[in-house]
């Protein structure tokens, strides 16, 4: 895996993989091959541009999403447990770097018993990854960070080639519910092939719950969230050349309990024609017709026993918020 170091200041570098893919790769396919399609999808990955990552980081603060708080206080009350059977040397890895405040957690934990530590984020935006160090660096003066800008399969690679010690993998956020299970399993398991014995695994996963729960999580009262889903036409029109009036459609977010999963659609209140100049093309809408941008899987406990057994993986730690809404598990190589 070829790689070099693209940032190197005092007490962080960044490095790049060669053949890396830029954070802007692949949107202009991915929407006119998911606005062709005869069901209308875009994939949820591109909702993280600029302003849609702003507007994540509003929905983790709204009072129906529950998600960050509920993550966040297992880490505050758990972290000694979690890093319990923790090695002196282990490395801290994190899969998407965010805005670093739940990892700060666990590295003031890390740092309460010894004296230096190394922390390896892997996030695809080198700006995430540069304002996340920034913050966590003037924190904690004994921290060294080596960021890995690339994939997350890529970067595990990476670190990989680097590093011979233990690291614990941090896989925050319930990301893991914007894969399908089958995705799931194929993500983790190639996760696991970069794992040695010793290396840990913490995913952070979203539960299975109710409707009345689920449903203003993903659709509030603010309208925050239907402003980062809409997000996604003002950036066809932006980047594509798109002449989507975002007025004409609407946010809507259901739970599908069979599926186990809340869907976010934007949904054409008219029959209408869009150009999206920039591509050539025009999309037809008939009225109430959807596009499909987003999957998220709630998981059962019995769910997330099967998914990790199908990657090759074995729970050996699970933590839970004191409502039981949010679950931490950490996992081994089977
Ligand atoms: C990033 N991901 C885990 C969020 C979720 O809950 O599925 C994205 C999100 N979509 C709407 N609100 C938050």
């Amino acid at each position: 895996m070829n790689s070099a170091v693209v940032v190197e200041k005092p007490r962080l570098s960044v490095i790049e993989a060669a053949d890396s893919p830029q954070d802007t790769d692949g949107f202009a396919k991915a929407v006119v091959d998911g606005l062709t399609a005869e069901r209308k999808s875009i994939p949820s990955r591109f909702f993280y541009d600029e302003i849609g990552s702003g507007l994540f980081e509003k929905i983790c603060d709204l009072p129906e999403y529950y998600l960050t708080r509920a993550e966040r206080e297992i880490l505050t009350t758990r972290a000694g447990d979690i890093l319990a059977d923790a090695p002196a040397d282990l490395t801290l890895v994190e899969l998407g770097s965010g805005s670093a405040v739940k990892t700060r957690l666990l590295i003031e934990e890390m740092l309460s018993s010894r004296e230096r530590l190394l922390f390896t984020p892997i996030d695809i935006s080198r700006a995430a990854i540069e304002d996340s160090a920034d913050r966590l660096l003037s924190d904690f003066d004994t921290l060294k960070i080596v960021a890995v800008r690339s994939d997350y399969h890529t970067g595990l690679s990476i670190l990989k080639q680097r590093n011979t010690g233990p690291e614990l993998i941090l896989w925050l956020g319930s990301s893991i519910g914007n894969l399908d299970r089958d995705e799931a399993v194929t993500f983790l398991q190639g996760i696991g092939t970069t794992m040695s014995p010793d290396d840990r695994l913490l995913v952070g996963i979203d539960l299975r719950k109710d409707a009345s729960v689920l449903e203003p999580a993903y659709d509030d009262a603010q309208r925050v969230t239907a402003r980062f889903n809409l997000n996604l036409l003002d950036r066809i029109n932006r980047e594509l050349g798109g002449r989507f009036d975002p007025g004409t459609f609407e946010h809507r977010a259901v739970y599908d309990p069979d599926r186990g999963r809340v869907e976010m659609h934007l949904v054409s209140w008219v029959c209408q024609t869009v150009a999206i100049d920039g591509m050539g093309v025009e999309i037809q809408f008939s009225k109430g017709e959807t596009i499909h941008t987003e999957n998220s899987y709630k998981y059962s406990l019995d769910e997330i026993d099967e998914v990790m057994q199908a990657a090759g993986l074995v729970r050996n730690g699970q933590w839970f918020d004191s409502e039981g809404r949010f679950s931490l598990n950490r996992m081994r190589k089977a």
